[in-house]
């Protein structure tokens, strides 16, 4: 699968860990940035830069990951299309794409380790959206709220 990822600063060091890791498991890793680590960089700036990837069909699914997930997330989640969600257990990664076809995985890195973290991103990676009535029914309940309140 293509993936973009990115992280700020706060998730510099985990997202060098996770490229090997999705790269070993035969993946294709677009890398977002930070390309140094920058004390003062800003996590909009690398949430942008994936969601950005995902929503033009260069990247299938995104990984951000910054100091706790939360920014990166909240900022991924003004994008159209854009489904991103802070997962740090393999039942939520999971189960997030399985039901909700979340495409953008977001990891803290001051939160959980190298190991949860690959654990997390092993689950979201290994799943694809279910597709059953119930769960198409509610994904076009959030893609009509898209409609109704992005501006374009
Ligand atoms: C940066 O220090 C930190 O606030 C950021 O990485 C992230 O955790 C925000 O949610």
């Amino acid at each position: 699968m293509k993936l973009a990822i990115g992280a700020d600063h706060g998730g510099f060091a985990l997202k060098k860990i996770i490229i090997g890791f999705a790269a070993g498991m035969g993946h294709e890793m677009i890398d977002c940035g930070a390309y140094r680590l920058e004390p003062g960089d800003d996590y909009p700036d690398f949430a942008g830069a994936v969601a950005r990837a995902v929503q033009s069909g260069q990247a299938e699914r995104g990984i951000l990951i910054c100091g706790s997930g939360v920014g990166a997330g909240v900022a991924a989640n003004k994008f159209e299309g854009i489904r991103a969600a802070v997962c740090h257990d393999v039942f939520s990664a999971r189960q997030g794409v399985e039901d909700d076809d979340m495409n953008v995985l977001c990891l803290g890195e001051r939160i959980i380790g190298a190991g949860a973290a690959m654990e997390a991103v092993r689950a979201f990676l290994g799943t694809g959206f279910s597709g059953a009535e119930r769960h198409l029914r509610r994904l076009n309940k959030v893609r009509a709220m898209e409609k109704e309140f992005f501006k374009q």
